[in-house]
């Protein structure tokens, strides 16, 4: 099954993603893909109960690369998995941007999800001027040779989240972007490929051609719960 993982950021208060949630457990029998919600840190104990019967995932949006100690403001990978967690986003580019994450660090941050049992969903992608300097693949392939080098046959999933495609309306041709995956998976065989960056339910009709993708990870459109049925819910 495909996954459809909501990643909420920093967008709402616990009580409305504690709604959210709840609405999302409501449709989770009829979704066609799996669900997994990654609200922030502080919603997720009180959102531990809806993945009681297992239709709806719980996913962290991030974690230390540390196993415990001096690391203040850090949340640890064994905590999230204490607070049933199953999924842990990685290497967010808003992340990597803002506190400037070094490849190493976020290959830590895998390896300690991996360690507690959660499956970690690393965020890889090109800047705008990456992509026009022709360095899409470079740069991913940068993003991705710990990987290779050092657990090329881990199970994660690997969104790629070309940056200028986040919450713009813009994604990439379909054509150049089944090239991509293709590309990326015959590097990494074990792992399966999200796509990320202006999912909605318009976009996602033309992005499901692509076979080599096993589902989207999606900001904005997961807040609404009207567009989340319209990805989600199979027509008939
Ligand atoms: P978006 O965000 O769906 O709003 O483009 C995706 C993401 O940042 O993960």
């Amino acid at each position: 099954m495909k996954l459809f993982v909501a990643n909420l950021k920093m967008n709402l208060s616990i009580a409305q993603q504690q709604k959210l949630a709840k609405e999302y457990k409501k449709i989770a029998s009829k979704s066609s893909y799996r669900l997994v919600f990654c609200p922030t840190f502080t919603a997720l104990p009180l959102l531990k109960k809806i993945t009681t019967k297992g239709d709806v995932a719980l996913g962290a949006q991030s974690c230390s690369p540390y196993h415990k100690g001096a690391h203040t403001g850090q949340v640890s990978a064994s905590e999230l998995y204490e607070l049933a967690c199953s999924y842990v986003i990685i290497g967010h580019s808003e992340e990597r941007t803002a506190y400037r994450l070094p490849d190493n660090y976020i290959f830590d941050q895998i390896m300690r999800v991996l360690e507690n049992g959660m499956i970690p969903i690393l965020c890889i992608g090109e800047t705008k001027e990456e992509r026009d300097a022709g360095q899409t693949l470079s740069v991913l392939e940068k993003q991705l040779k710990l990987i290779c080098d050092t657990i090329p046959k881990a199970s994660l999933y690997i969104a790629y989240e070309p940056l200028w495609a986040i919450s713009t309306g813009e994604i990439p041709q379909i054509e150049e972007l089944e090239e991509l995956i293709s590309r990326l998976k015959w590097m990494l065989p074990y792992c399966a490929f999200l796509y990320g960056g202006s999912v909605n339910h318009q976009t996602v009709e033309s992005l499901n051609t692509i076979p080599q993708l096993s589902g989207f990870l999606i900001g904005h459109a997961s807040l609404d719960f009207q567009e989340v049925k319209k990805i989600v819910v199979y027509k008939k």
